[in-house]
């Protein structure tokens, strides 16, 4: 098996792989099958910074395959409190586990444990660099989606919006979307917020159509809108990020007048729903375009196909199924 850092290391054929492993997924994560491919395996799951999906979700898929988790959260209740390396941390983790999953405030970090780690490490987001296990998992949501509407990823356009500069999600989903054909972005952010230059030189280099603005207006036929949250993490300081929060706002009224009427609503969420910030207001929940929760479902399959891969079981899950006996 090998580490998941980062998007660069699929191409359109490993992406079609993975899909159609997460496709077979879906009766274990729906319970009405159970397999026990990964029976007596552990997961070491690393999260240094708060999370819900990503952690839980990480669980969850390797407790459908049949193996069992350990889970360190937070930095406090770890010995990198105390000073020890990330290099040293993993080779002690990796002999406790057969995989292990991380996530970690800095850029570069999960990378940095690879180095030390004696197994396969996937990273669940590092700082504000990637998250590719989220982009993998949107990508699967867009292309099912879309497929609803008799579209395809080519030649689609999807409109970012929010917090470009430090939203890890859309780096990562901007670089896995690159690889497709002929998809236009439009990136609505603060000026000082916009999406780093690294991303833009691969859409840029990939021949996609890209448009840099703050305003949400010219949106109108955009097949998909990803709004993200202010990462008040990122910022220098809380006030900083005060200065932003609330500025691209999405609920029915606006939805309405900037968007076609089935424009798919997605956000990697956690939404902020504090009321200065508000970026997904509820007032969409029961609108069918709203797909976050579609996106947090899809997660644990995708999360599941990439154990199985990493794991080399891939084939080997419908032949270790047993009884459902609750
Ligand atoms: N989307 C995502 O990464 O959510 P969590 O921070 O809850 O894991």
């Amino acid at each position: 098996g090998s580490n998941i850092l980062s998007v660069e290391q699929f191409d359109i054929d490993s992406i079609q792989t993975i899909f159609a492993i997460a496709d077979r997924m879906q009766p274990y994560a729906r319970r009405q099958k159970r397999t026990k491919v990964l029976d007596g395996a552990i997961l070491g799951n690393l999260f240094f910074e708060p999370s819900t999906r990503t952690r839980v979700s990480f669980g969850t898929a390797f407790n459908l395959l049949g193996g069992e988790v350990r889970e360190t959260t937070g930095m406090e209740s770890s010995a990198l409190a105390k000073g020890e390396s990330l290099y040293d941390t993993a080779r002690v983790l990796s002999s406790y586990s057969d995989v292990i999953a991380m996530r970690h405030p800095k850029s570069g970090s999960v990378a940095e444990f690879a180095e030390g780690s004696r197994v396969p490490v996937i990273n669940g987001g590092d700082g504000a660099n990637e998250h590719p296990t989220q982009a993998l998992l949107d990508l699967y949501t867009i292309k099912k989606e879309l497929a609803y509407h008799g579209h395809d990823v080519d030649g689609m356009h999807i409109c970012m919006i929010g917090d470009l500069k430090f939203g890890r999600t859309v780096h990562s989903l901007s670089r896995l979307l690159a690889m497709y054909k002929d998809i236009r972005f439009t990136l609505i952010s603060p000026r000082e917020l916009a999406m780093p230059d690294s991303v833009l030189e691969v859409l840029d280099k990939a021949g996609h159509r890209v448009t840099i603005t703050d305003q949400v207006s010219g949106s109108s036929d955009a097949d998909i809108v990803y709004q993200t949250r202010i990462q008040q993490e990122r910022f220098t300081t809380p006030q900083e990020a005060d200065m932003y929060r609330g500025k691209f706002r999405l609920n029915s009224e606006i939805y309405t007048k900037h968007y076609k009427p089935n424009t798919v609503i997605m956000h990697p969420l956690p939404r902020d729903s504090r009321a200065e910030a508000n970026e997904l207001d509820n007032d969409l929940n029961q609108n069918p375009n709203l797909a976050i929760f579609r996106q947090a479902d899809n997660g644990v399959l995708i999360r599941m196909a990439l154990f199985a891969l990493t794991l080399g079981v891939a084939d080997q899950i419908e032949k270790y199924e047993c009884d459902v006996n609750w």
